[in-house]
């Protein structure tokens, strides 16, 4: 098992904070008479403010995802996780992080925010992990190594031997970003924190649980690295609404693995379809709720897709993406829609 101190890794400045003591931290149990937190006594369903822990909504996360309830801690957003770790273990200028590329574009903006250098290990062409790439940019002042796995954009794994190698020998945090779990074959990494406890999973309420506009995210890891995000988050991060709607979401699970069902389906059809067109130079495997596909002519096509009122995520800026445009898988009528306009560009361009 690997030992790792994350009260050591972690910013001086973070490790000295007093952070913040809710009215609820205080006084935890129900009181009948509650005039601590200088409410609006007056009920309406918000009228409180929120459990800052959010216990209720982790016992269930933890009872779906196999973990304890310590190990898990909750965001607005999965960026906001991603934020908190560069607040909790990077010196502006003077640490840095590295990502793979291409990837997330959030992981770059977190760091820009946090005036600290973001390094970028390029992937394979087959978007493989690179290790040589990742371990040739990683310096004593290396804090966290961003892996997205199924990677956005290209939807593929990276190669968990590759992984554990990077977590064996690395001294910083390993950020394994899972968004895309629920559409792929392979394992999370959730099972690995006891063994790893330099790994932080990140996963989201966004994709397959189909609740983007509530902005919910998941951080999972050793106890000592949830108190540390805990300590530095704002006191009541997830509201009141956002918890209800989740756990509401949660009674739902047969569905949702319905429509991840459903979506897998698509997918695959999607890419056949696809793969059918000579135009289409190359269908990206992929493990994730999307496509990579390169075409020739990527940003004709991104505009014609557009008067055609569908709108497609065009990465063919991005390293190693050119001429690639990202297909969101949709509903069998919008994908049926897409596949029909996509002929039509190269019917009328030939
Ligand atoms: C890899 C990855 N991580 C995280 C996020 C953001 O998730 P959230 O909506 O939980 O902030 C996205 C959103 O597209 C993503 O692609």
């Amino acid at each position: 098992m690997k030992s790792i101190d994350l009260n050591v890794l972690s910013r001086a400045c973070v490790r000295n904070l007093t952070p913040y003591s809710t009215a609820r931290d205080e006084f935890e149990d129900e009181a009948l008479i509650k005039l601590d937190a200088n409410e609006n006594p007056y009920e309406s369903a918000y009228n409180r403010y929120p459990d800052p822990y959010q216990k209720v909504l982790k016992q269930e996360i933890a009872a779906l995802k196999n973990v304890n309830a310590d190990q898990i801690f909750l965001g607005n957003g999965s960026d906001e996780a991603i934020d908190l770790l560069f607040r909790a273990f990077c010196d502006p200028g003077k640490d840095n992080v590295v990502s793979i590329a291409p990837s997330y574009g959030m992981y770059k903006v977190s760091a820009g925010i946090n005036d600290v250098e973001l390094r970028l290990a390029a992937l394979n062409d087959d978007f493989s992990l690179n290790l040589q790439n990742v371990n040739d940019q990683i310096d004593g002042n290396t804090k966290l190594i961003f892996l997205c796995s199924p990677n956005n954009p290209s939807g593929n794994v990276m190669n968990v031997d590759l992984v554990k190698s990077i977590a064996d020998s690395f001294e910083g945090l390993v950020v394994i970003d899972e968004a895309y779990i629920d559409f792929s074959q392979f394992d999370s990494w959730t099972s690995q924190i006891d063994e790893y406890p330099n790994i932080v999973v990140l996963q989201t309420f966004s994709k397959a649980f189909g609740l983007a506009a509530l902005r919910l995210g998941m951080a999972f890891g050793t106890p000592d690295l949830i108190r540390i995000l805990n300590k530095i988050k704002p006191p009541y991060n997830i509201n009141e609404a956002t918890q209800n709607l989740a756990l509401k979401r949660l009674e739902d699970i047969s569905e949702i693995k319905v429509q991840v069902t459903e979506i897998i389906e698509e997918r695959k059809m999607l890419s056949e379809k696809l793969k059918s067109i000579k135009e289409v130079e190359k269908v990206y495997p992929s493990e994730a709720n999307f496509l990579l596909v390169k075409f020739d002519e990527a940003n004709k096509l991104f505009n014609f897709l557009i008067e055609q009122d569908i709108v497609v995520r065009n990465r063919t800026n991005q390293l190693g993406c050119e001429n690639c445009l990202r297909l969101t898988i949709g509903t069998k009528e919008e994908n049926k829609s897409l596949i029909e306009s996509i002929k039509q560009f190269y019917t009328a361009n030939t």
